[in-house]
């Protein structure tokens, strides 16, 4: 026999050896058989389980020590996470190791913050309207996750922006349903292509930071289907995330977390969620009505009052006021979701791993350049010229870095914060100025200019540089965070002013806004150009430059409005505000499921910016619009032209306004699709249309309806556009499940 021959024989010998004893092992612990279905292991698991080891897995504890309570984590939990839950190991099911990480690996606020890659702002991504980037945004925060040790991923926020005040915007994806459900979808997806678990959160209806738990949303089922639930519903279909996070506010009356509505019903029953529902730090109000309402795990103990799924879950489970059935529900839904993403078979490492900073700096860097708006380009100021001698950079920290939003999402990162000094320092701060310098980025692509630096704090000092300076790159800040709103919509600490004084001594001004979402520009006639770079992330600095100079064109579209005033606004004022501990107040949701362009659209209003703007240093043009239905499916083809100097791409955008039948608002988003166009070139590309963007939600029967008639289908590149062209097709009656499959042909 042949020395190969031999060690072939030699090797099969080994696999049976190995096959034969991996099977003895699954033998006696079947669901470790990754073959079997996720559903299957983890009933096989339940049945193994004591009482007690189901008790423990649906108890959480956060991650951090907690000075004002004096307790500590658990020894096992990682330094200044999120959260951390035991598991089984008699029967190899592992802990969950839980971090906060919607743009990045967050830390909670302490001495041993682990450094990480922030991505921008979820603003930011929305604003990309591209699956692709969110997508490999979400993996490398899973890489990064994985690589830490941890196992379940906080990510995956998609509260509707009603509220353009809401501190927290910067880590959700805009107003629009389709838009924010597709991207945070996708992002799920990302993150879970590492075999970790991602929450989508927060469910639901959590759209502003005042009062947030005690505040009670005033709102029916049919316009939270259309609206807020359907962001949702559309990032589970698209993500399967194994997680969802209940949230703190309360809807008609019950606390998210103990709404058998919110979680039993649409969640569980009508969407099939199979995964399991954890609270929110701090959100769990008892033990009976919320483990009946649905909820299945506690999670950051000791943030609740009491332990309501410690000790005295136990008692009302050998009472009966908590079913049996339902502790073995809650554990079911725990295991299905490790089984199915991975977590039990392909097990985090205690140690870090090593992780590949480089390539994600990359990552962050080009997602940010996908996502900044460019909001005003006259006489074309941007790209700025290279020849240019005399440069003011002004303002926004922008000789040490870029700004972050504060919270539970905060990533820490390498190299410490910029601005230490900046306050408050502890909850919700730390202020982040992330040390990737814009200034130094703009030296560094002019060393025959001189580029001259001015903080901004004294008006007139700035106004005189601007002065003697041939250009002028204003940056100007807004740092949101959880836990708080923004009292109105202008920019913080005389920004407005030190910007009209610069633009006053010089119109060759460019102001590049780092905020947490949309603001207002009463300065906005006196500049040239205005460049939203959101926050951009640790690269920022590297990511703004190469917009602002043209070696990246900028093709960013804004995923919300920028009103105009605070009373254009559903709400002028804010409910609640300014905040009062423990205040209970109603939230009325009068608007419906019209939010954003599409209240604008209903009251006729006119927004500063149109959800869906942005421009580019070439220019597009959208024709060849030709939609019609096929299989009872409606779908839109359309030519992108790039008609002017430079590559670039363009967020065409589908819009569909009833003709005969009242929906909520005038029009509504029903596709999109950016295409990436050399010059003089053309693109050609079809979206199809989702049938409960073309329908009403019916309670009653729990269906989505349309209604026979005409429909104008819009090709524009914004809500507002008037370039944009239209045609009216016909739509039969149907009627479809609460899934959007079709069930019939309706009369009505
Ligand atoms: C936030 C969640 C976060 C959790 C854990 C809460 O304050 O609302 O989004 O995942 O803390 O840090």
């Amino acid at each position: 026999m042949s020395f190969k021959k031999r060690i072939s024989l030699l090797s099969a010998a080994v696999a049976l050896c190995y096959g034969a004893v991996q099977a003895a092992e699954t033998g006696a612990q079947p669901w470790m058989n990754a073959r079997l279905d996720a559903g299957e292991r983890a009933g096989l698991a339940v049945a193994q389980m004591t009482l007690d080891e189901k008790l423990k897995l649906v108890y959480g504890y956060l991650g951090a020590d907690m000075d004002n309570k004096k307790t500590k984590r658990p020894e096992e939990a990682y330094k200044q996470s999120a959260g951390f839950i035991y598991g089984v190991p008699r029967l190899g099911i592992p802990n969950l190791y839980e971090t906060d990480a919607g743009l990045g690996v967050a830390s909670q606020a302490g001495p041993d913050a682990r450094a990480a890659t922030a991505l921008p702002s979820g603003l930011n991504t929305a604003a990309t309207w591209d699956v692709k980037t969110a997508y490999e945004g979400g993996a490398m925060i899973g890489a990064e996750a994985r690589g830490y040790g941890f196992n379940v991923v906080l990510a995956g926020g998609v509260n509707l922006m009603r509220e353009p005040r809401n501190g927290r915007n910067f880590e959700y994806a805009g107003e629009d349903p389709l838009l924010a459900g597709k991207i945070v979808g996708a992002q799920i997806k990302g993150i879970q292509s590492n075999r970790v678990v991602s929450t989508l959160k927060h469910f639901a209806l959590n759209d502003q930071e005042t009062g947030r738990t005690t505040l009670n949303v005033k709102i029916g089922d049919q316009a939270a289907r259309m609206s807020d639930l359907l962001a949702l519903q559309i990032a589970r279909e698209e993500g399967n995330p194994g997680a969802v996070m209940c949230s703190y506010n309360r809807l008609n009356g019950v606390h998210g977390c103990e709404s058998s509505y919110l979680l039993n019903e649409v969640l569980k029953k009508d969407w099939g969620f199979k995964g399991w529902v954890m609270s929110d730090w701090g959100a769990v109000h008892s033990t009976v009505p919320a483990a009946n309402a649905g909820l299945d795990q506690q999670s950051g103990m000791p943030f609740d009052l009491a332990d309501y799924f410690g000790p005295p879950l136990k008692e009302a489970v050998l009472n009966g006021w908590v079913p049996q059935a339902r502790l073995d529900d809650m554990v079911r839904r725990i295991l299905h979701a490790m089984f199915e993403h991975g977590v039990v078979d392909h097990p985090v490492a205690p140690a870090v791993q090593s992780i590949d900073f480089k390539a994600n700096a990359a990552v962050s860097v080009k997602d940010a350049q996908q996502g900044m708006v460019l909001l005003k380009n006259d006489a074309k100021l941007l790209p700025l010229n290279k020849s240019v001698k005399r440069v003011a950079v002004i303002g926004g920290y922008a000789d040490r870095g870029v700004m972050a939003g504060g919270g539970s999402s905060l990533v820490y990162p390498a190299g410490g914060n910029a601005a230490p000094e900046l306050t408050p320092k502890t909850w919700p701060g730390p202020v982040m100025i992330y040390p990737s310098s814009p200034l130094k980025a703009i030296q560094a692509r002019l060393p025959g200019a001189t580029v001259v630096y001015n903080d901004g704090k004294d008006a007139a000092a700035a106004a005189k540089l601007a002065r003697d300076s041939d250009v002028v790159v204003l940056f100007a800040t807004q740092w949101t965070g959880e836990g708080f709103d923004m009292p109105n919509l202008s920019l913080p600490d005389k920004q407005d002013e030190l910007i009209a004084a610069v633009a006053a001594a010089n119109a060759r001004t460019v102001v590049v806004l780092e905020t947490g979402g949309p603001v207002t520009m009463p300065w906005l006639p006196k500049v040239s150009s205005v460049l939203e770079a959101w926050y951009p992330g640790t690269g920022g600095g590297e990511a703004i430059a190469g917009v602002l100079f043209g070696e990246v064109n900028p093709s960013g579209h804004l995923p919300a409005t920028f009103p105009a005033a605070e009373s254009q606004l559903p709400r002028p004022a804010l409910d609640g505000f300014p905040e009062v501990a423990d205040r209970r107040f109603d939230v009325n949701y009068h608007e419906g499921a019209a939010v954003g362009y599409k209240w604008f659209d209903l009251k006729g209003l006119t927004p500063l910016f149109p959800f869906g703007h942005g421009l580019s240093y070439t220019d597009f043009a959208l024709s060849d619009l030709s939609a019609g239905v096929k299989d009872g499916v409606l779908s839109a083809s359309f030519t992108v032209k790039n008609v002017g100097k430079v590559a670039g791409k363009e967020v065409a955008q589908v819009y569909v306004a009833p003709v005969g039948a009242r929906w909520e608002a005038p029009k509504r988003l029903v596709g999109f699709h950016k295409a990436e166009v050399a010059p003089g070139g053309a693109v050609k590309a079809t979206i199809s249309v989702d049938p409960r963007l073309l329908a009403m939600y019916d309670s009653a029967s729990k269906t989505w309806r349309v209604a026979k008639g005409d429909y104008k289908v819009i090709l524009a590149a914004d809500a507002s556009d008037k370039r944009a062209v239209s045609q009216v097709i016909k739509l039969e009656a149907a009627v479809y499940d609460v899934h959007g499959k079709p069930l019939r042909t309706s009369k009505r």
